[in-house]
C-alpha cells in the first residue's frame, strides 16, 4: 500500500513538475512534425562522393535533405559541402531542423595526433583531453559537430588490428581516458569548437573470436561488466552526447538489436539519456546475421534502444508500415526523434544552425604552431622505450645510417584513422637532415612487405614509395651504409593500414622481408636502434634479443618525424608505457596481465611442465608486459607503506611510496597501483588489477614520496546474476559488491615488477 502511494506522488509530482525549456521547445517542434519527418530524423546517410568505410552507398541525399528525411550526415570533411549540406536542411526543408554533421575525428583532424594506442601509452588524462579539444576544434571549423569518439573497447587480442584506435586491454586506465577524451570534444558543449562525442562500439566489439574483425563475441556478463563495461560508463558518467552500437554479435544477438545491450544497461542502469546510433550499416547487416529482412530488422533495432541508423535508412523506408501494422508504436518513433532533437538543441543548433560554419574559421584554427606543439609533445610522450642497452640516446655519435621501410615514408606517421589530414609530413629521413651537423647516411634497404598487392591496401590513400629494385640489392645497400657508420637507427615494422579496422592478422612478427634486413644487418656488428613502427603490439623476441635499442613510436601522427629524431638525440627522454601486453609470439595470444589465478600455474621461467598451465613450446610470461616501459634514466622505488593495515567499508588508507630518480637525467615516471583481491565469495578475481596511476616528473637524483588514497570503490567489483541472461523483464541484474576480506596492495613500475605486496584488510 505505502508503495503504491508512493508510486502514485511521484506521478503527480512529475506532472507538476516545470518542463525544461528544451523539454518545450523539443515537444512544439515535435506536434508540428508529420511521422516521415520524424523517421527522418532517425536517418543518417553517408554522402555522396565521400570517403566510405562500407560497401553500401546512400542516394538522393540530398533530395532527401530538402524534404525533411535526414537527421545527420556522415563523412563530409570540407567547410564548403557542410555549408551546402546545412543550408539545404535549414533553407530548404518545411520545417528547416539543421543537421549533425558526424566525422571520424579519431585522433586529429589536420593536426595529426599519435593512434589511440600510442596516446594512451602517455598514461596522461591531460594530453588526451588536449588532444580530443585540439581535434575538436579543428574538425568544427570545418563544420563538423559530431565525432566518432573515444573508441574505448578494451582489447586483449593484437591481432585484431582496431586496437590501434583504443586505449589498450585495462578497464581502469580506459576509462580514465575515455572521459578525458569525451570532456575534450565536448567541454560543456557551449562555444563554436566543442562538439558531441560518440562512444563506441557499444558492446565488447574488441573482443571478436579469433581476433577477426566483425566477428562474434561470447562471454560472461561477470567479464562485460567488470572488464569489458567499464570505459563505456565512463564516458556515460562523463555526459557523452552519443553512443554507437557494434557491429558484432553478443552472446548471440548483435549489439545493434540487443535490447539488453541498448535499454536494460544502458538506459536502465547507466541512467544514459543521450541517442544511440547504429554503426556504418549495422542495421542493414542484421539480415546477413539472419534475422529477418530490411524492415524486420528496423524494427528490431528500434525495439532494442536504437535511435539513429547510420547508413541503412530502414525505418525511413519501412517505418509507416510498420506503424500501421502495429509492428511498431508512435511512442517508439517520438523517443528516437525526441533524443536527436534533444542532442541539436543542446548542441545549440536551433538557436544557431550556422553555429560551426564560418568561412574564415579553417585557416585560422587549423594546423596551427600551437596545435603542431601540443602534437609534437603527445608524440614524444607516446613513445616507449622497449630496450636499451646504453647506445640510446645517440648523443655524441658520428655517423648514423638510417636504414629501413619507414625511415622516408613520411605518409605512414599519421597512422590509419586521419582521412582528412594531409599526410605529406616529414619523415624521420627529413627531420635528421635537417639538423645540421648529423651525418647520416639513408638506404631503405628493404620494402616494407613483400608482397605488392597487398602493400597498397595497407598503405592507405598516399601509396608506401616502394623501391623495385630486387630485395638483395636493398639489403646490400643498406649493411654497405651500415658499414661506414658508427651506429645504425632501423625504422621498422608496419604500414599505416596494416592496423584499423577489418585489418586482423595472423601474425605479429616484423614482415620477413624486413627481418632479413635486419639480420643481415645485425652481422655487421654496428650497433643497431630499432624505431618500431605498429599499431599493436607486435611479436619481437628475436628482435629483442638481436637489438641494441628499441623505442617503439607507434604511429606518431603529423609532428612524429621531428618528435623521433629528438627522443633519438636525447632531447627528450621517453616515458611511455604499453597499455597492451606484447607476446613473445602470436600463439599467447590472448594474453593480458589481469588473468585469474590458476590452480596450476607453472613457474615463469620454468620449461613445460606437465599437468600444469603452460605450452609446451613458449613460455608463458609475455615479453613486455602490460605498462612497461623504459627511460634515459632510472627510477627506484622504496619503502612502500599504509598508513594503517585494515580500512572500515566506508573508511580509507594512504599508500605512499618513495620513488627516486638515480640515474642522470631528468625523467617522468608513471607510478602504478594494482590490488589483488585474494579472497572472495561467489566470484575469483585476476592476479593484479590496476587501480591508480601516476606521473611524476623527477630531476636527476630527486627523491619523492608519492601517496594515493586507497578507497572502498578500489577493492570492489561488480557482482553480477550469471544466470538470468534472458529477459528484460527480469534483466539480468549488476551491483558493486564490497566484500571483507583481505586484499594485497602492489605499487611498481609496471604491472610485472610490482614491489612486495602490502596486506590491507577491508572489515
Ligand atoms: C566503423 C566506425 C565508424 C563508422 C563511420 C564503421 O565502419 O566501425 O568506427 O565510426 O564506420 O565511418
Amino acid at each position: 500500500m505505502r508503495k503504491v502511494l508512493i508510486a502514485a506522488s511521484l506521478i503527480a509530482l512529475a506532472a507538476c513538475t516545470p518542463k525544461s525549456e528544451e523539454d518545450r521547445f523539443v515537444d512544439e517542434l515535435m506536434s508540428r512534425m508529420t511521422i516521415r519527418e520524424k523517421l527522418g530524423q532517425t536517418n543518417h546517410p553517408a554522402v555522396p562522393s565521400e570517403i566510405i568505410t562500407g560497401n553500401e552507398k546512400c542516394e538522393g541525399v540530398l533530395e532527401s535533405i530538402r524534404k525533411g528525411e535526414v537527421g545527420a550526415i556522415l563523412n563530409s570533411p570540407g567547410l564548403e559541402a557542410n555549408m551546402e549540406y546545412q543550408r539545404l536542411a535549414v533553407e530548404e526543408s518545411r520545417l528547416g531542423i539543421p543537421l549533425l554533421i558526424g566525422y571520424d575525428v579519431i585522433h586529429g583532424h589536420k593536426t595529426v595526433f599519435p593512434i589511440p594506442l600510442g596516446l594512451a601509452a602517455t598514461w596522461d588524462p591531460g594530453i588526451v583531453e588536449g588532444a580530443a579539444r585540439i581535434c575538436a576544434e579543428e574538425a568544427s571549423a570545418d563544420g563538423i559537430n559530431w565525432t566518432y569518439n573515444p573508441m574505448v573497447d578494451i582489447a586483449r587480442d593484437p591481432r585484431w588490428g582496431r586496437c590501434a584506435e583504443g586505449s589498450g586491454e585495462d578497464p581502469f586506465l580506459s576509462s580514465a581516458l575515455a572521459a578525458a577524451y569525451v570532456r575534450g570534444y565536448q567541454g560543456k558543449l557551449e562555444s563554436d569548437s566543442e562538439i558531441l562525442a560518440c562512444v563506441k562500439h557499444f558492446a565488447i566489439y574488441g573482443a571478436s573470436e579469433s581476433g577477426r574483425d566483425y566477428r562474434e563475441t561470447d562471454m560472461s556478463p561477470h567479464r562485460m561488466y567488470n572488464d569489458y563495461f567499464p570505459p563505456y560508463k565512463a564516458a556515460v558518467d562523463a555526459g557523452v552526447a552519443s553512443v554507437m552500437s557494434s557491429f558484432n554479435d553478443v552472446n548471440g544477438m548483435p549489439a545493434t538489436a540487443n535490447k539488453w545491450l541498448l535499454t536494460n544497461v544502458l538506459r536502465d542502469e547507466w541512467g544514459f539519456d543521450g541517442f544511440i546510433v547504429s554503426d556504418y550499416n549495422s542495421v542493414g547487416e542484421l539480415s546477413r546475421h539472419g534475422l529477418g529482412d530490411s524492415g524486420q530488422v528496423s524494427v528490431a533495432a528500434l525495439d532494442a534502444g536504437l535511435d539513429m541508423d547510420m547508413v541503412t535508412a530502414g525505418l525511413l523506408k519501412y517505418g509507416e508500415k510498420a506503424l500501421a501494422d502495429g509492428k511498431i508504436s508512435m511512442k517508439q518513433v517520438d523517443r528516437a526523434c525526441r533524443r536527436i532533437l534533444k542532442a541539436k538543441y543542446r548542441l545549440g543548433l536551433f538557436a544557431d544552425p550556422y553555429k560551426f560554419l564560418e568561412k574564415s574559421r579553417p585557416s585560422e584554427r587549423q594546423f596551427t604552431p600551437e596545435h603542431r606543439a601540443a602534437a609534437k609533445v603527445a608524440a614524444e610522450q607516446s613513445f616507449v622505450l622497449l630496450k636499451n642497452s646504453g647506445i640510446l640516446p645517440l648523443e655524441e655519435v658520428g655517423t648514423i645510417a638510417l636504414v629501413g621501410p619507414l625511415a622516408d615514408a613520411g605518409n605512414q606517421y599519421p597512422g590509419c584513422w586521419t582521412s582528412a589530414a594531409s599526410r605529406s609530413h616529414p619523415s624521420l629521413l627529413d627531420a635528421f637532415r635537417a639538423e645540421k651537423g648529423l651525418n647520416v647516411l639513408f638506404a631503405r634497404g628493404s620494402n616494407a612487405i613483400e608482397d605488392k598487392g597487398l602493400e597498397k591496401s595497407i598503405s592507405g590513400d598516399y601509396p608506401y614509395p616502394r623501391d623495385s629494385r630486387p630485395a638483395g640489392v636493398l639489403i646490400k645497400e643498406a649493411v654497405a651504409a651500415a658499414r661506414k657508420a658508427d651506429v645504425v637507427v632501423a625504422a621498422v615494422g608496419e604500414l599505416a593500414y596494416a592496423s584499423g579496422e577489418s585489418a586482423s592478422a595472423t601474425s605479429l612478427d616484423i614482415p620477413e622481408c624486413q627481418k632479413k634486413l635486419l639480420r643481415a644487418l645485425k652481422e655487421t656488428g654496428k650497433p643497431i636502434v630499432m624505431v618500431l613502427f605498429n599499431g599493436r603490439p607486435m611479436s619481437i623476441t628475436e628482435e629483442d634479443g638481436s637489438m641494441d635499442a628499441i623505442l617503439d613510436v607507434w604511429f606518431g601522427g603529423s609532428e612524429a618525424g621531428e618528435a623521433i629524431r629528438d627522443v633519438l638525440l636525447g632531447r627528450s627522454n621517453p616515458s611511455g608505457k604499453i597499455t597492451m601486453t606484447f607476446p613473445r609470439n602470436v600463439g599467447q595470444v590472448p594474453i593480458y596481465y589481469g588473468m585469474k589465478k590458476v590452480a596450476r600455474e607453472a613457474p615463469a621461467g620454468h620449461g613445460f611442465w606437465r599437468y600444469n598451465s603452460n605450452w609446451t613450446d613458449s613460455p608463458t610470461d609475455p615479453l613486455y608486459p602490460f605498462g612497461y616501459g623504459l627511460s634515459y634514466t632510472s627510477f627506484e622505488y622504496e619503502n612502500p607503506v599504509l598508513s594503517s593495515a585494515s580500512m572500515a567499508k566506508d573508511g580509507s588508507v594512504t599508500l605512499s611510496v618513495t620513488v627516486r630518480n638515480s640515474g642522470s637525467r631528468d625523467g617522468a615516471e608513471t607510478v602504478q597501483v594494482y590490488i589483488h583481491d585474494i579472497r572472495t565469495e561467489g566470484y575469483t578475481r585476476p592476479v593484479k588489477e590496476l587501480k591508480a596511476f601516476r606521473k611524476v616528473f623527477l630531476k636527476a637524483g630527486e627523491s619523492r614520496i608519492v601517496e594515493f588514497e586507497i578507497t572502498p570503490d578500489m577493492l570492489s567489483w561488480y557482482d553480477v546474476d550469471q544466470y538470468n541472461l534472458r529477459g528484460s523483464s527480469k534483466p539480468l541484474h549488476a551491483e558493486k559488491s564490497l566484500q571483507s576480506g583481505d586484499f594485497e596492495i602492489l605499487v611498481g613500475p609496471n604491472s610485472r615488477d610490482t614491489l612486495e605486496p602490502l596486506l590491507l584488510e577491508l572489515i
